[in-house]
């Protein structure tokens, strides 16, 4: 009798000593994979995401054919993929697209350089040849020089003309003015 009494609590010890075991190995195995499965995942995605980016920023979209393109200033929309991680999402963007004097066209953003509304070409009845931004009546040139409330030029698009149509890049600051 006394010795089943002594064996009790010896399988009693055994069995904690093993539950405790098993839970560092897990505890501890599951941290070490954390700490060396975050960096490798981190690093694989930079690996990869080269290869996600066939629109990165900087090369051309095709936008309107040349013949379409006029002296007078119009607003074309293009789409570009947008690239941001691992998020991918084709973005409308607009362009005011005219030719100047010599002919060379030119293509700038409707983005008001005062707090970013949408300007727009002879947006005002009281100044004709103008874009004009209804949010806080900024006014700008056709070359995109800023005449009033806004501190800077509208940007612009690098244009490339190819095979009769008009390419635009992603937008820069006006060299036009
Ligand atoms: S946002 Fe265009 S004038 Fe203010």
């Amino acid at each position: 009798m006394s010795g089943e009494h002594n064996e009790q609590p010896k399988k009693s010890v055994f069995r904690k000593e093993m539950s405790r075991r098993q839970f560092l190995s897990y505890t501890l195995g599951g941290s070490g994979a954390f700490m060396v499965g975050v960096p490798l995942l981190y690093n694989v995605r930079f690996a990869v995401d080269p290869l996600l980016k066939p629109d990165a920023d900087g090369e051309y979209v095709k936008v309107v054919e040349v013949s379409e393109v006029t002296q007078e200033p119009q607003s074309f929309q293009f789409e570009r993929l947008i690239v941001d991680g691992w998020y991918k999402n084709d973005t409308t963007f607009e362009a005011w697209i005219s030719k100047d004097e010599s002919g060379n066209i030119f293509a700038l953003s409707p983005v008001c350089k005062h707090l970013g509304c949408t300007v727009k070409w002879n947006g005002s009845q009281d100044f004709s040849d103008e874009y004009f931004c209804p949010c806080h009546a900024a006014r700008y040139t056709k070359d995109g020089k800023n005449l009033t409330v806004a501190p800077a030029p509208l940007d612009e698009y690098p244009v490339k003309i190819e095979d009769g149509w008009v390419y635009l890049s992603t937008t820069k600051p006006n060299s036009r003015v």
